[in-house]
């Protein structure tokens, strides 16, 4: 493995005693999504919560990264399909290098998408129930596009939804106005709810003292 690589290790607890653990390697530029976000580790922690719900169901990551919440769902049972930008095959390259780390790479289907984008791979996907997103409203000019993909999703999967966890960095953050034009419904889900509550989810570092929200969109 290259030497500016490294692993980060999660140990999430199920019941019965039972544990799941996922090793992430990390590179030491967080440019591409090639270190975990404080807010994958909260939604790997509601995907533990929710655990019996996802199994067998078709999960897609979006901007996915190193792939802890998609890498989590496949072990638990479901069929995931993990995306990342077009644009950078070195994500998506990154991403199975993750999915390898932890014998998924064979489970699970890689994709490029890039968001706002009406591209064949988006049109191609097979049936999709949950869209996942950890922190992708990090850059105020994408909370659009990102929107308009998993509206684009919603509407195509009868039921579907969107689990959706971002980092807060600004305090005037808000996306009302996006979620009335793109028609989509939000419920905000407290990290209490689901064990998700403290700095150090997974017995891992994260997700510290960053401020991490959950929601839940539908149409
Ligand atoms: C802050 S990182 C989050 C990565 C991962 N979800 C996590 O929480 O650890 C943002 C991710 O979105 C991807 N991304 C950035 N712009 C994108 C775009 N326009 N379309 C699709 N993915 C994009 C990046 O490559 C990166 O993997």
């Amino acid at each position: 493995m290259d030497e500016k690589c490294m692993k980060r290790k999660f140990v999430f607890d199920l019941c019965n005693e039972q544990q799941i653990e996922i090793n992430i390697p990390e590179i030491l530029d967080p440019r591409y999504g090639m270190y975990t976000w404080p807010a994958a580790a909260v939604l790997a922690q509601y995907i533990v919560n929710r655990r019996d719900y996802i199994k067998t169901k078709f999960i897609l990551e979006l901007g996915a990264g190193t792939s802890l919440p998609g890498i989590l769902a496949s072990k638990l049972g479901a069929n995931v399909t993990l995306s990342d930008n077009s644009l950078f095959p070195q994500c998506i390259e990154h991403s199975k290098r993750s999915c390898k780390e932890n014998q998924v790479l064979d489970k699970v289907d890689f994709v490029g998408i890039t968001w706002g984008q009406y591209s064949l791979a988006l049109l191609n996907l097979p049936h999709v129930d949950i869209v996942l997103a950890s922190d992708c409203f990090y850059d105020e000019k994408d909370f659009e596009d990102v929107l308009v993909t998993v509206a684009f999703i919603l509407n195509r999967y009868k039921n579907s939804k969107s689990w959706i966890t971002y980092q807060e960095r600004i305090s005037d953050f808000d996306i009302v106005h996006l979620l009335h034009k793109w028609k989509l419904k939000c419920c905000h889900i407290p990290l209490k709810m689901f064990d998700a509550g403290s700095s150090s989810i997974g017995q891992s570092h994260l997700p510290g003292n960053h401020t991490i929200r959950m929601i839940e969109l539908t149409l």
